[in-house]
């Protein structure tokens, strides 16, 4: 029976809605996708252009799972390559869910967790941090959910969009270890960004899957790639289900090379901690109030999310309405480069918004 789901709401270009504004893609700046905007590291372009594209990719993504287990100090067996992390985290429910089943899902999020629930018609429960913590998640009643029912799956987004929270490894050890029937999927699609920042690969538990992205820090959103490490068999039942040439042979080789040139990635989001101290300085200077983060992006609360993105959309400048998050007081911002931040603040002052 087909299952009606709606689409979750996401940052980036709305090509369409950019057509109906007049607006051209090239002229925006978007400030409501979290990635590294310093663009690819020019090895990865290299490796683009010299990729076959007239032969089938290798369906196993061999060489770079190769190339990441050897960083990760796992087996390649443990990990899935993924056609950016969006797909993973489709695999991941539709292999660990069935109708009727009990997710939990840690928010406020990433709408694809919910959406992917959906799908297999199992039944989504979500505990939000609350606004007066300044989204930070309360430990205590996370237990007491977690005791309250058997969850087939949790998923957590570490750190978390949209809020930029960070949850210790040591709190997601002791939810594996008490709950050891029910799999744990923890998201760090934004770990690179925050530094020194540990992850929940080092607890190497069986009921922790964890899911990076690659899209993301080595900016590589026009390619997407991802992958997933975990227990050999948890991999396996992802593995069985992938649709066939999941990871076509470009973001292959985009992901070789930028994993052979980590001193691009370093210097890069290095910059943009920098770009987020000036940025959130301009904004605090300007009587805004963003509110604490880990990770470059950030939250600012606003009168109304939607009149504030559009006021600025039509200046060709995107920030990330939190609406869908729960969050229509708020808006989402993820720093860029320098005279780019700068039009943002000069344009902010501009329009006198709020
Ligand atoms: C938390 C989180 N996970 C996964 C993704 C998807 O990443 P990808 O583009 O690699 O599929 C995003 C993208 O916004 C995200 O915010």
């Amino acid at each position: 029976m087909f299952t009606r789901v709606e689409p979750a709401v996401h940052g980036a270009l709305d090509f369409a809605e950019l057509e109906r504004l007049g607006i051209q893609p090239d002229e925006v700046l978007d400030f409501s996708v979290n990635s590294n905007p310093f663009g690819p590291s020019p090895a990865v372009r290299a490796a683009i252009a010299a990729a076959p594209l007239d032969r089938y990719p290798d369906r196993e993504s061999l060489a770079l799972r190769r190339a990441l287990a050897e960083r990760l100090g796992c087996l390649s067996e443990q990990i899935l390559v993924g056609n950016g992390t969006a797909e993973l985290i489709w695999l991941a429910a539709f292999a660990n869910l069935a109708a009727g089943d009990q997710a939990l899902i840690l928010g406020p999020t990433f709408g694809e967790y919910e959406r992917s629930i959906q799908i297999m018609k199992a039944s989504a429960q979500n505990l939000n941090a609350s606004v007066a913590s300044s989204f930070q998640p309360n430990i205590p009643e996370i237990d007491q959910k977690l005791d309250s029912t058997n969850f087939q799956v949790v998923f957590l987004c570490n750190p978390n969009n949209p809020t930029g929270q960070v949850l210790s490894i040591e709190t997601i050890g002791a939810w594996a270890d008490a709950h050891p029937e029910t799999l744990f999927i923890v998201d760090e699609a934004y770990l690179a960004f925050v530094g020194g920042m540990e992850s929940a690969l080092q607890l190497r538990r069986v009921n922790i899957l964890v899911l990076r992205s690659m899209t993301k820090d080595y900016a590589l959103a026009g390619l997407r790639l991802g992958y997933a490490v975990g227990d050999e068999q948890v991999i396996q039942k992802l593995t069985a289900i992938r649709p066939p040439w999941n990871v076509n042979a470009l973001a292959q080789a985009a992901g070789l090379a930028a994993l052979n040139d980590e001193t691009h990635q370093q210097v890069t989001l290095a910059q943009l901690q920098e770009e987020k101290h000036l940025l959130l300085e301009g904004l605090t200077a300007l009587e805004f109030a963003p509110l604490p983060s880990r990770t470059q992006f950030f939250l600012i609360p606003v009168e109304n999310g939607a009149t504030f993105r559009k006021g600025l959309l039509r200046q060709a400048i995107l920030v990330r309405d939190c609406a869908s998050f729960g969050l229509p007081r708020h808006v989402r911002i993820s720093p860029r480069k320098h005279a780019e931040n700068l039009r943002l603040l000069e344009t902010l002052k501009k329009l006198g918004v709020r």
